[in-house]
Parts: C-alpha cells; structure tokens; sequence
C-alpha cells in the first residue's frame, strides 16, 4: 500500500474537522479524505450497536476510496466501536479517547478530570478506563453535554444560548472537583470560547480545558514515523470533503472553521 495515499478521517458530522485542522497543522503533506455522516448525525445518542454499525459503513466507505489507515475523529465511536473496526478492516484504525486521556491527566496535573461528553460516551466509561491506565490517582467525573452537538451542527457558537447551555454542563463537574475539563467530544472545540470563558467564570480562576485534536494529531504523526509511512510529498497534502446529506451548509461551516474557502463537498450514500 502507498505511504502517499490519504488518511481516512470520519465523524457524525462537523466536530470532526477540529481533528483534521490539527491532523493538517501537525503533518501538513498528509492528504486527508473527510467523512461527516450528516444525514444520520447525532450518534452520541444512540445505542453501542447502531453506533458500531454507522461506524462500520462509514469506515467502509474510506476504504473502498484508498486510504492508508483511518483516524476516528469522533469519541462516540472511539468509545464504543474502535474494537469491531479493528477486526473489521485490514488497515490501521487510531482513536481520539487515549490521547485525549492522556492529555487531560497531564493538564489536571494528578487531580480530578471532568469529562464533558456525549451520553454514549460517558455510558461506555472509556474515559475512566483510558486515564486509569494512565493515573490510579486521577478520579474521573463524567458529564453528558447533548445539546452542544446541535448547536455545534447548527453554526451557534456564540451568544447567550450556547453560554447558558455550557453553563449548565460545566458547573456540576467543577462543583465536584474538576481539575481540568476535557472536551470528549470532537464537536465541542467549536464552542472552546465559551467553555473556557463560563469554566474560569464559575470558578472564578482559569480551568484548563483540554481539545483532544491536538494530542491525536501528534499520535497520528507518531504513528506514521514508527511504521515508516509517512507521506514523501514536499508539498501541502490535499483535503477531500464527503458528506451524507446537506453538502452546502457543511461547506459553509466547514470553511469558517477551516479558515479558507471550501468549495467541494461531495455527497455520498452509504
Ligand atoms: N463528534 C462526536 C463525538 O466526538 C459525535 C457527536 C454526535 O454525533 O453526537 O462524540
């Protein structure tokens, strides 16, 4: 297989594309092709089994369009279904829960992680199993955030709705001793603004708040020095953008959070 084909990225949707920004920062001649299962977006509430099986279509569908492995850019699926896509395909599969794990134990320095999360995720205890192999001293609080996935997907990043939401999430997990919070749901970067402004409000000193997209960047471009397959390319790598359902708003959004243009959303039908 070629080092220089693609890296196959999926998510339900938009929250996605905080890890390919960060995956393009940190290894800027990777080609990336961009899966956002739109038509069926959310997936943080729905069972482990529909999960598994969205994730099993999307990931097929990478596949059948040549990529060398797959990052999955999406914690709901990372928690529940890295597993049967590791059996199921015959290329690498990296998740975002470890590193972002990793991430969240270092910023909370040894002290209490809050996770804000999707209910599947938070159901699943990934992120309790993941920082306890990291720390037998850092405690976890898990917090199901559910509306910040349709605001994200809505566009609604600022203002007095999404701060009001995100008030409502973050303030049992500090009242519980959170150190940090991790944001456990590729989506939530987008609202990163607000999160970190109502967190600092509410405890009235900064809370660091920890975006696992960058961590998974630079594992991903560990992983591919390891096994010796990073792309050769001395140029910038290309970014390809498919969609389930309603190209031209995810391009719209895609483009004010790429920061440039983005012009070619394909649809595809799983
Ligand atoms: N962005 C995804 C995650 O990281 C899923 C959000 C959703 O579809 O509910 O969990």
């Amino acid at each position: 297989m070629s080092r220089e084909l693609p890296l196959g990225v999926f998510d339900s949707g938009l929250g996605g594309l905080t890890v390919v920004r960060a995956i393009r920062a940190t290894c800027p001649n990777e080609s990336i092709l961009y899966l956002g299962d739109t038509a069926r977006v959310p997936y943080g509430t729905r069972s482990a089994e529909t999960v598994i099986k969205y994730a099993i279509g999307c990931a097929r569908l990478l596949v059948s369009r040549g990529v060398k492995a797959i990052v999955v850019a999406c914690n709901t699926v990372s928690a529940v279904a890295l597993d049967a896509l590791r059996v199921e395909l015959d290329i690498p599969v990296l998740g975002v829960i470890q590193p972002g794990a990793r991430a969240a134990v270092a910023a909370a320095k040894g002290g209490t992680v809050g996770v804000l999360a999707t209910a599947g995720t938070v159901a699943s205890g990934a992120y309790p199993r993941a920082v306890a192999a990291l720390s037998t001293r850092a405690e976890v609080i898990g917090q199901a955030a559910p509306l910040l996935v349709p605001l994200v997907e809505e566009g609604w990043l600022e203002g007095e709705v999404p701060r009001l939401a995100v008030r409502r999430y973050v303030e049992p997990v500090l009242a519980r001793g959170a150190k940090a919070i991790v944001l456990g749901c590729t989506h939530y970067p987008l609202l990163y603004d607000v999160i970190a402004s109502e967190a600092a409000a509410i405890a009235g000193a900064p809370v660091p708040v920890v975006d696992s997209a960058h961590a998974t960047a630079e594992d991903v471009r560990a992983f591919l020095r390891d096994r010796d397959f990073a792309a050769t390319r001395s140029g910038t790598g290309s970014l390809e953008l498919l969609v389930t359902d309603l190209p031209a708003s995810f391009a719209t959004v895609a483009s004010r959070f790429l920061g440039h243009e983005v012009e070619d959303v394909a649809l595809v039908d799983l």
